[in-house]
């Protein structure tokens, strides 16, 4: 499967292809996922599969997917959004005039949206600015589509379904008034562009972190939450764990959910 090159060769070409840092995601995980994809997109091996994602951004597309297990659905986790909708949107938009939210990671949208659609339930579509992220460029223009098939939002209660999205085609599109809503712009969450922006209300990186070493989990929760206004949420994936939450000023309010402290 490796014609002539190993995983070090092929991460240095993909750093300096796309900055990405595979090295940073965790080794056995991803390289077996990589192998995946190479055996069953038929490539001989690293060398020949890199040769192809330098020109076809579908499968650079394919190869994020990969890596990470770009899934995603409108209003993941019902116990999260239960909390999100009734506790935690409510408890922000009571103490504060306008909220900044942050979806990292956000795959083809459903995340971003989903919060937008909990806002317009409280009419506070207007007080809000989010801004969606993704390391994924194609991730980032289908999110900006916003066209889903019918099992990506299998979660979204009728009301909202009815009222937000129209259907063709087999396809359910998302209303401009939502779209307009979200900011999507290409981030890498190993980078270091989390300085000079606004602090935030309300950050998401659920389903993400989860696939990169320890210690670089630790260094990205402790950008994130510097991110954070006191008050303010952070919302991880139910597979994911901040270790003594206190060193970020982040209390645990229930699993996934915390909220900063000072
Ligand atoms: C499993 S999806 C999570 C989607 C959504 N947050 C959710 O929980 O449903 C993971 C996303 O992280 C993105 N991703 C992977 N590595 C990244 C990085 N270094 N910086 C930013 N996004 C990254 C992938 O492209 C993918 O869209």
């Amino acid at each position: 499967m490796n014609e002539n090159w190993d995983f070090i060769r092929f991460k240095k070409e993909f750093y300096q292809l796309t900055g990405l840092d595979l090295g940073r995601y965790k080794d056995r995980q991803m390289e077996r996922r990589i192998g995946q994809l190479i055996d069953r997109e038929g490539y001989e091996g690293l060398c020949s599969f890199f040769n192809d994602l330098k020109v076809n951004d579908d499968l650079l597309h394919k190869f994020y997917n990969y890596l990470t297990i770009n899934t995603s659905v409108f209003f993941r986790d019902s116990k999260i959004y239960d909390y999100l909708q009734d506790k935690a949107i409510p408890d922000l938009l009571n103490s504060f005039k306008h909220l900044n939210v942050w979806s990292m990671g956000c795959s083809h949208g459903e995340e971003p949206y989903s919060i937008a659609l909990i806002l317009d339930r409280y009419s506070a579509l207007q007080r809000a600015d989010i801004m969606a992220s993704d390391i994924d460029d194609k991730a980032l223009e289908m999110a900006r589509e916003a066209k889903y098939a019918p099992n990506q939002l299998e979660k979204v209660p009728p009301d909202i379904l009815k009222k937000a999205f129209t259907q063709q085609n087999g396809y359910y599109y998302l209303a401009a008034e939502y779209k307009k809503a979200v900011t999507y712009k290409k981030h890498n969450l190993l980078g270091s562009i989390y300085g000079n922006i606004s602090l935030m209300h309300l950050v998401l990186c659920r389903n993400v972190f989860i696939y990169f070493k320890v210690d670089v989990q630790e260094w990205i929760v402790e950008q994130v939450s510097s991110l954070i206004h006191p008050g303010g949420y952070f919302i991880i994936g139910c597979a994911e764990f901040i270790n003594k939450p206190e060193r970020f000023k982040l209390e645990r309010l229930i699993p996934s959910i915390y909220k900063k402290t000072g």
